[in-house]
């Protein structure tokens, strides 16, 4: 009866907004679907009203489709327009190909947000669709079902993990104090994002450095969600045994060079929910890319790289960024020895930096999220302007800024 109700109250809404709510769908799957993408669809029948929806929960449950189809069925109506954020597949993996459940169930058009670029389907759903005498149209919400997917994509096309680099600095661009104080940056609004950030993620990843200093726990113990695997870049096996990060609250990677004490491995080696992996050192340091395939191998499918300074500029410097949350406090501190949020080499010349492209700006409390999409070897124009005391442009610019946000890829957090 419930459902009956929202179905009239949603007869007539437009291709854009039935694909939004199965954008809305789709999120439900955030930080439970990895590696699989988050999907959502939506059935209409010939009236246009909602009579079956549907997404993908978890990894090796049925496909948003299916839930769809199944929903469709309890309510005993019969579809004819499905709306799908993402390419229905065709192959046969731990549930049978969408496209042929669409088919079967007699649908008689497909409107879909993105192909999928997974080379098992890549464009063979749609095509198979079509055959079976279905319309298919794609692109509607592209974007934004893109930026839904965003760590699936990466490592799908890139075959490896997502990158998000995460920091948490004062408006000096400090992630420390000069003594290594980094306790309560920002505050528990911030907090506690940055934990749901966690939930997102497959895997968090530090240096030993942090370990040492902050003896972190690197759990999303306020956030509600699985605990990603834990990541520490330890070359030498510096950690200490009963560090927090070793308890057994989440697995963890340990990732150290070749030689580790043989007495320190074992003892590793026999904490519960602790892997050691070991790998050959490149100029004395865990080597990045090798260690991003092997996490891409394990179905690692993004990981959140929380600090510290140096281990966020090794990253930075070898090109592996994707994304940027940088939480930023109304905070001094001040110091040339207070730790930069990046460090690592950086560059030479300001036309060689990274941008952040498509920002978004986030109030957390009285701190500031700030996040984007990294883009690696782009030319920036850059114009010189004439600085004046009355001049109002950077105000309007700022304006014209927000008015692009709006318009463009919509967050779904
Ligand atoms: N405010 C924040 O958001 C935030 C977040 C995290 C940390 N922090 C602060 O940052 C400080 C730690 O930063 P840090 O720069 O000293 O240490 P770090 O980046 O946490 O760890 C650096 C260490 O990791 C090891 N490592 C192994 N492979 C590496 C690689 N490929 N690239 C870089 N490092 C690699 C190296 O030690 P080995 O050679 O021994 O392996 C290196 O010295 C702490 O005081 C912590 O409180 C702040």
């Amino acid at each position: 009866m419930e459902k009956e109700k929202e179905s009239k109250k949603e007869s007539g809404a437009g291709d854009l907004q039935l694909m939004e709510r199965a954008l809305e769908l789709a999120a439900r799957g955030r930080g439970t679907t990895s590696p699989n993408p988050m999907v959502g669809c939506v059935i209409t029948d010939s009236e246009g009203a909602v009579v079956g929806e549907g997404w993908h929960e978890k990894a090796g449950q049925a496909h948003a489709e299916v839930r769809a189809l199944e929903d469709l069925a309890s309510r005993g109506k019969t579809g004819h327009t499905a709306y799908v954020t993402l390419e229905p597949c065709s192959h046969f993996g731990r549930t049978g190909p969408c496209c042929e459940a669409l088919i079967r169930a007699g649908l008689k058009r497909v409107v879909v947000a993105m192909t999928d670029p997974n080379p098992l389907v890549a464009g063979r759903g749609v095509r198979r669709m079509e055959e079976a005498g279905i319309k298919v149209e794609t692109g509607l919400c592209g974007s934004e079902a893109a930026r839904l997917n965003e760590k699936f994509l990466t490592w799908i096309t890139k075959r490896r993990p997502f990158i998000s680099l995460k920091y948490a600095m004062t408006l000096d661009g400090k992630i420390t104090t000069a003594s290594r104080d980094s306790h309560f940056v920002t505050g528990p609004e911030a907090h506690r994002f940055s934990h749901g950030l966690r939930v997102e993620h497959d895997a968090i990843l530090v240096g030993i450095g942090t370990i040492l200093d902050d003896d972190s726990q690197l759990t999303a113990r306020l956030a509600e969600g699985p605990n990603p695997l834990r990541i520490v870049l330890d070359s030498r096996g510096r950690i200490p045994l009963e560090a927090a990060v070793l308890k057994d609250d989440a697995d963890t990677l340990l990732v150290t060079g070749e030689d580790v004490a043989p007495e320190k491995l074992a003892a590793l080696e026999r904490l519960p929910r602790v892997e050691v992996l070991r790998l050959p050192l490149a100029e004395g340091r865990i080597p990045l890319d090798r260690l991003m395939e092997e996490l891409a191998e394990r179905q690692v499918a993004s990981v959140l790289v929380e600090g510290g300074s140096r281990v966020l500029g090794s990253f930075l410097d070898s090109g592996l960024a994707d994304r940027v949350y940088a939480f930023i406090a109304p905070k001094l501190v001040g110091g040339e020895k207070a730790l930069p949020a990046i460090g690592g080499r950086g560059i030479g010349r300001m036309a060689d930096c990274a941008m952040v492209e498509n920002p978004e700006f986030i109030p957390l409390g009285r701190d500031l999220l700030w996040t984007g999409r990294v883009v690696f070897n782009k030319k920036e124009t850059v114009t010189e302007e004439k600085p004046s005391r009355n001049d109002s442009s950077g105000g309007e610019a700022a304006a014209e800024d927000g008015k692009e946000r709006k318009d463009g890829p919509c967050l779904q957090d």
